[in-house]
C-alpha cells in the first residue's frame, strides 16, 4: 500500500485573505507531496507494509527518522487541511461545553493554543488533543512530530492542529507568526473539530 496526496476539500484561493492561494498551492503540491513521496520510499526501504500510520506512531521511537518525519508530515497535513474551511464554522454545544469546562471559555482556549503556537521554537505544530482520560489539552510538538507518537511528552488524539513551519505562512506574513496565528482562528472548521472530538471520546 502506498500513501497518496489527498485532494483539498476547497480551492487554493478559498482561504484568502487569511492564507493566500500561492502559499496553499506550494504547501499542498510541494511540501505535502514531498512528505508522501518520502514516506512511501522510507516504508519500502524498511519493508513495512499494510500498517496504518497510527500503529506506526505508537512505536515511532523504534522506527527510522525518515518514517517519523515523513509519516508525521503526511498525517499532520491531512488533518490540517480538513480542520480549515473558508470562513470557518460555528462551534457547537457539545465541544463548547467541554472547552468551557477545561479552559474557562473559547477565548481562553484560543489564548492557550495561540501561545503554544507562538512559542514553539523553530518548526512544529500546536495541538488541541484528547488524552487517554478523555480530557482536552493544548500542547505542541517540534518538526513533524505529533501527539500520537510514543515520543511525545503529551500524548493523545489531535483534534485541532496548526502548522507553524515558515512554509505555512512566510509568503504572506514573513516573520510575523502571531498575525498568521490570529488569522487561523477565522478559518477553523469547528464542525470537523467536534466530529474528531466525539470520535476520540467514544
Ligand atoms: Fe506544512
Amino acid at each position: 500500500m502506498s500513501y497518496k496526496l489527498p485532494e483539498l476539500p476547497y480551492s487554493y484561493d478559498a482561504l484568502a485573505p487569511y492564507i493566500d492561494a500561492r502559499t496553499m498551492e506550494i504547501h499542498h503540491t510541494k511540501h505535502h507531496q514531498g512528505y508522501v513521496n518520502k514516506l512511501n520510499a522510507a516504508l519500502e526501504e524498511s519493508g513495512i507494509e499494510g500498517t496504518d500510520l497510527n500503529s506506526l506512531f505508537g512505536k515511532i521511537s523504534k522506527l527510522s527518522t525518515a518514517i517519523r518525519n515523513n509519516g508525521g508530515g503526511h498525517y499532520n497535513h491531512c488533518l490540517f487541511w480538513t480542520i480549515l474551511a473558508p470562513n470557518g464554522s460555528e462551534l457547537s454545544a457539545k465541544l463548547s461545553e467541554a472547552i468551557d469546562t477545561t479552559f474557562g471559555s473559547l477565548d481562553d482556549l484560543k489564548a492557550s493554543f495561540s501561545n503554544a503556537a507562538a512559542t514553539r521554537f523553530g518548526s512544529g505544530w500546536a495541538w488541541l488533543i484528547v488524552d487517554a482520560d478523555g480530557n482536552l489539552k493544548v500542547t505542541s510538538t517540534p518538526n513533524q512530530d505529533n501527539p500520537l507518537m510514543d515520543t511525545a511528552p503529551d500524548q493523545g488524539t489531535p483534534i485541532l492542529g496548526l502548522d507553524v513551519w515558515e512554509h505555512a505562512y512566510y509568503l504572506n506574513y514573513q516573520n510575523k507568526r502571531p498575525e498568521y496565528i490570529d488569522a487561523f482562528w477565522s478559518l477553523v472548521d469547528w464542525k470537523e473539530v467536534e466530529k474528531r472530538y466525539l470520535a476520540a471520546i467514544s
